[in-house]
């Protein structure tokens, strides 16, 4: 079942390609259908690719995405507007031919960013609220891309606002997102929500695989309040509630977060795999360090 020739069409912050190896050691030999709740940009599930998966989050454009890629059709439609949007963001850039740099950046991705503010407008190809679903898939890809630091970072009104890198980029591996497109369209359910809705179905002897947004300790600052405002505390604790129930069902379940106190405590009788991983978090120069991680599930 695995392939490893499969890999990201996005960047996504919290990728776990770097994790990869810890969690392929703890990967459970056998199970019926496999869940992801927070698929984010899927690195984990495209690296083990299994025979029947259900995957979501609660990312509307980004499950749009999922969607969009998993549809022939839909696809195919896709990738002519990422060509275009290469070609014109190419075109519309400054190059500077003795520095061999491209000196201003492009107003083709201002243009395309800008969308999402004209929500008055009817004409689906300027407005973001009326565009196409293969319009808005591109786009997110495109500004993806393009993106600086692969960032997509949005103002206090909801609106797109992250600067370009300046040098366009491919926006696909034509091989690579034609075997993606194949596998989840006949292998892979695609859900929007909230991690608990999309595992309404799921049965003993299923898999789960959580990657939530992580738990981080006090000290930390700058994370503590970002989790205020998304995730939480109480987050956390959801999640640990449903492991539990999960336990009881039958089903396997692995979690991966930071080793936190809050973590050892809601997770306390299940088995913790510890690990560091090469992420820098917390303040700037001396204080940076890696932060210990952790896989925890309820099988061997
Ligand atoms: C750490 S990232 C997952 C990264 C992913 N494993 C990868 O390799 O790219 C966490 C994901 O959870 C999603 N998310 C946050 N809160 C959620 C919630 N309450 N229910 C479902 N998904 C949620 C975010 O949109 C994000 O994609």
């Amino acid at each position: 079942m695995k392939n490893t020739t499969m890999v990201p069409f996005i960047k996504w912050t919290g990728g776990k390609r770097k994790t990869i190896k810890y969690i392929e050691k703890s990967w459970p030999k056998n199970f019926n259908t496999y869940y992801e709740p927070f698929v984010g940009g899927g690195a984990v599930l495209l690296y083990f690719n299994p025979q029947k998966a259900v995957i979501s989050d609660l990312n509307k454009e980004l499950i749009n995405l999922y969607r969009v890629i998993s549809k022939q059709t839909s696809f195919k439609r896709l990738r002519e507007y990422l060509l275009l949007m290469e070609y014109g963001h190419f075109i519309t850039n400054s190059y500077d031919d003795k520095k061999k740099k491209i000196i201003k950046s492009s107003p083709f991705y201002k243009k395309i960013a800008l969308i999402d503010r004209n929500s008055q407008s009817d004409n689906h190809l300027i407005s973001l609220k009326t565009a196409t679903k293969e319009l808005r898939a591109a786009r997110f890809i495109f500004l993806n891309k393009n993106s600086f630091n692969g960032l997509y970072r949005v103002n206090s009104l909801g609106y797109y606002n992250t600067p370009s890198k300046h040098k366009p980029t491919k926006t696909f591996n034509e091989k690579n997102i034609k075997k993606i497109s194949s596998y989840l369209n006949s292998s892979v359910q695609i859900r929007q929500g909230h991690f608990s809705e999309s595992l309404k179905d799921i049965k003993r002897g299923d898999f789960v695989y959580f990657d939530p947004p992580y738990d981080y300790k006090k000290d930390e600052k700058g994370f503590d309040a970002y989790q205020e405002g998304g995730f939480g505390i109480s987050g956390q604790i959801e999640l640990s509630i449903l492991c539990k129930k999960l336990h009881e069902m039958g089903v396997k379940f692995m979690v991966s977060n930071h080793n936190t106190k809050l973590i050892q405590e809601l997770y306390k009788g299940f088995k913790f795999k510890k690990f560091y991983v090469n992420r820098l978090i917390g303040g700037k120069g001396s204080s940076r360090k890696p932060a210990e991680e952790v896989l925890i599930t309820n099988y061997d």
